[in-house]
């Protein structure tokens, strides 16, 4: 159960580290993240997470359609990511992406926890630490 916790804080200081380390950044990509990768993340994420204490089931559903919604624009920016490629293996990052948010959406839609944590730690952060670990430089240290 602390392990969702975990991995989310573990992203959200990749993703600042990340944003430190880009010497030049590319706009678009950046606007893509932070704009609707991030956000949507975290919502689908947060269907895979315990629930908040005391959580209303009005509130669960919204919880749960805000992870449909992640999930839907996680596939339509993998896609997009895919008109941004390099070379590499940019593009089996972007379709892992999409992908994972396919079944994630099935997942978020089936209000299934277990299945929504399971993609939202495998594919789905295996597309943003993948890609993040393969095209985001490492700060040179200064001595
Ligand atoms: C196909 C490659 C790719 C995938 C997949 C990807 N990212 Fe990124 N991401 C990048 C690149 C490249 C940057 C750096 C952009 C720049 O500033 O030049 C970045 C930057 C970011 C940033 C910093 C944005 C800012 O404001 O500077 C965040 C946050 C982020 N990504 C979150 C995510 C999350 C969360 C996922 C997965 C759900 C993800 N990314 C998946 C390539 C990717």
């Amino acid at each position: 159960m602390r392990v969702r916790g975990m991995l989310i804080g573990a992203l959200a200081l990749a993703a600042g580290a990340a944003a430190a380390q880009v010497a030049n950044h590319d706009l678009p990509v950046q606007a893509i993240m932070a704009t609707a990768v991030n956000p949507a993340a975290l919502a689908f994420w947060a269907g895979g997470n315990d629930p908040p204490e005391g959580e209303t089931p009005a509130q669960a559903d919204a919880r749960w359609a805000a992870a449909v919604q992640g999930a839907q624009t996680l596939q339509v920016k993998g896609r997009e990511l895919l008109q941004h490629s390099r070379p590499g293996r940019w593009d089996e990052f972007a379709r892992m992406l999409a992908e994972g948010a396919v079944a994630g959406e099935a997942a978020a839609r089936a209000k299934d926890a277990e299945k929504a944590f399971e993609i939202g730690g495998g594919p789905i952060y295996d597309a943003c630490n993948g890609c993040h670990k393969t095209y985001i430089p490492t700060p040179t240290r200064l001595p």
